[in-house]
């Protein structure tokens, strides 16, 4: 039994119900005949060369490495207006929260060495792909049905219990933080801002919170725009809370991976990948 990098794809798409491949994922180097995988969140030149030693049939990583998904990716950043207009927040005040981030997404784009890792890939005809938006839409779901799940009057200090409880948040050495609000406070509208290609920063956070969120999850976030939200809301009941990058990526990487192996794919886990398995 073997998958082509195409089905590979096609599996991480139908498990969110997509048909199209989001533009921060692709096939660098294709195979049509892939029985063994590395797969990791981060797989880049020294794994392919690794994989490429051990005989694995493919490389798959999360984080775009370098090509149309990492030079076009600000397509995806459509999924923050996206998040933030379903929780009522107008579309020209959402536009406006991520136009900043849209700008430093394109320009990082433009200037990173696209051709690096999968140069590398082509240089040891080494199959490569890269799965990003789709899993962590799977990670978006699961945190989002823990959310719904809460009673009415349920607790941030609740909310983030349950979220730990997650396996691959469980396991982690990353704990889930509060980087705004207190236990205490009531978790009241919960917007889970994951699956739109980053973290919305202190913007898109300031514009749930100004639109009647009271709750935002993001993975991860910068140092900087928790000083910014904490100088601004620090004295209100609004809370941010952050769940762990890796830990979330590897959500719905193990889910797709867990996937692949029901279709008879081998798969060995690293780089991330390997937590909660
Ligand atoms: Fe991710
Ligand atoms: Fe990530």
């Amino acid at each position: 039994m073997s998958l082509s990098t195409e089905e590979i794809m096609e599996i991480s798409l139908d498990l969110v119900g997509w048909d199209e491949v989001p533009a921060d994922s692709g096939i660098h180097v294709s195979a049509d005949d892939v029985e063994t995988a590395l797969v990791g969140i981060d797989l880049e030149s020294p794994e392919i060369q690794l994989a490429e030693r051990e005989g694995y049939d493919l490389v798959l990583a999360h984080h775009p490495p370098g090509g149309d998904p990492r030079v076009n990716f600000a397509p995806v950043l459509d999924k923050q207006v996206e998040f933030m207009t379903a929780h009522g927040v107008p579309e020209e005040r959402a536009e406006e929260a991520v136009a900043s981030l849209r700008s430093r997404m394109k320009h990082a784009g433009h200037s990173a060495n696209y051709r690096h890792d999968p140069s590398i890939a082509e240089h040891l005809d080494q199959p490569y792909m890269n799965a990003h938006l789709a899993p962590d839409e799977i990670g978006r779901r699961r945190f989002r049905e823990i959310a719904d799940g809460l009673d009415d009057d349920a607790s941030v200090g609740q909310f983030a219990d349950v979220l730990g409880e997650i396996p691959e948040i469980e396991e982690a050495i990353t704990n889930v933080e509060l980087r705004l609000g207190e236990r205490a406070n009531g978790l009241g509208e919960v917007a889970i801002h994951h699956a739109a290609g980053t973290n919305g920063g202190s913007e898109v956070a300031r514009a749930y919170f100004d639109n009647g969120v009271d709750t935002v999850l993001y993975i991860h976030i910068g140092a900087g725009d928790t000083a910014t939200l904490q100088e601004e809301y620090g004295d209100t009941e609004k809370n941010l809370i952050v769940t762990g990058h890796i830990a979330s990526d590897a959500i719905g990487m193990n889910e797709f991976i867990d996937a692949l192996e029901a279709e008879g794919l081998e798969c060995d886990t690293v780089s991330g990948c390997d937590i909660g398995r």
